[in-house]
């Protein structure tokens, strides 16, 4: 059955190189930008590496086809970075009876069974968002603020960034009282988000908070918040709150236009190598690794938070966190 649907392709393997191909979500942030650099760099000639890159253009057809191509072409391992989590399986199940190994980074993938992938390497997104959330409670409380209306851009619906960070949001909203007024993808770009908040905007001007789900969501947030006459920030502005911690999330949140903004860790290509190399001596690599990750606030507004009895220390940001 296999071999009727994928007939194998006749490759001509570069000698001695490590045949590594990638299926990437797209180039939809500067967080992705960041990641697609760090395997690039990674995953280099001088290295011994033949990298095959595939950006999907935010779509998981386009990588369900860059996983078919990459099986064709006989690579010696896939690296898939999931658009979203559902919809894997039957690729999944191709590369397996191929003897490709899979290695999912950033998102998950849910799939019944997870012998379908090697190994999967990224953020707890769910734990930063329950760091949003209570760095958010404890600044609601240090301000005694009452009646608090929250707008959540989301990012792309149904990958596992979104879900963790939304789902936190969604709890500590019951369980803190907060007014969750809208709750809209703007599918981590910043035309999108700048788009869904412009519109929020025409509806209610009574907002307190916009939790976006990464920087450039942010940034798409204060342009429609400003083009609206309104400020951002502490004084009176509406407050941003963001997640990727990039070179400009940690800018505005130097200057006050983000509150905080949650680390998000794009530097996996290393992460990658180590299981690649593990798997090139016959060990076995384990089945998920974290990324470390920290919180980032303005001006020390806010100093340690509590999530789940463990305590983290929030990093203020200087000049330093940006040159
Ligand atoms: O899945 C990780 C998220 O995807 C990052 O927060 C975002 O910037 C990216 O597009």
């Amino acid at each position: 059955f296999y071999m009727d649907t994928h007939p194998k392709k006749e490759v001509v393997k570069k000698k001695n190189l490590i045949t590594v191909g990638f299926a990437q979500v797209g180039a939809e942030s500067d967080w992705r930008t960041a990641n697609s650099i760090s395997i690039k760099k990674t995953f280099s000639e001088s290295k011994g590496y033949d990298l095959l890159f595939e950006d999907a253009r935010q779509m998981q057809d386009n990588q369900i086809k860059s996983i078919r191509k990459f099986i064709q072409q006989d690579v010696d391992y896939i690296v898939l970075a999931p658009v979203i989590e559902e919809g894997f399986e039957t690729v999944l199940e191709e590369a397996s009876r191929a003897k490709i190994p899979v290695i999912v980074i950033d998102r998950k993938v849910s799939v019944p069974d997870n012998n379908l992938y090697t190994t999967w390497i990224g953020s707890d997104f769910y734990l930063q968002g329950k760091k949003a959330c209570e760095c958010l409670n404890k600044y609601i409380i240090q301000k005694g603020m009452k009646d608090v209306n929250i707008v959540n851009i989301q990012g792309t619906l149904g990958s596992t960034s979104q879900i963790g960070r939304s789902n936190a949001l969604n709890e500590a909203c019951d369980k803190y009282g907060w007014n969750l007024v809208a709750q809209e993808p703007g599918d981590y770009t910043q035309a999108k988000s700048k788009e869904v908040m412009k519109n929020i905007l025409k509806k209610t001007k009574d907002i307190d908070f916009v939790y976006c789900e990464n920087d450039n969501e942010a940034f798409g947030a204060i342009e429609a918040i400003k083009e609206a006459g309104l400020s951002v920030g502490e004084n009176g502005g509406i407050k941003i709150i963001s997640f990727d911690a990039t070179k400009g999330g940690l800018k505005r949140t130097l200057s006050g236009e983000i509150l905080f903004d949650v680390e998000c860790n794009p530097l996996q290509g290393p992460e990658v190598e180590n299981v690649i190399k593990m798997l090139e001596e016959g060990k076995t690599p384990n089945k998920e690794y974290y990324v470390k990750e920290q919180v980032f606030v303005h001006d020390s507004i806010l100093t340690d938070v509590l999530v789940d009895g463990n305590k983290y220390d929030l990093l203020t940001v200087t000049d330093d966190y940006i040159s």
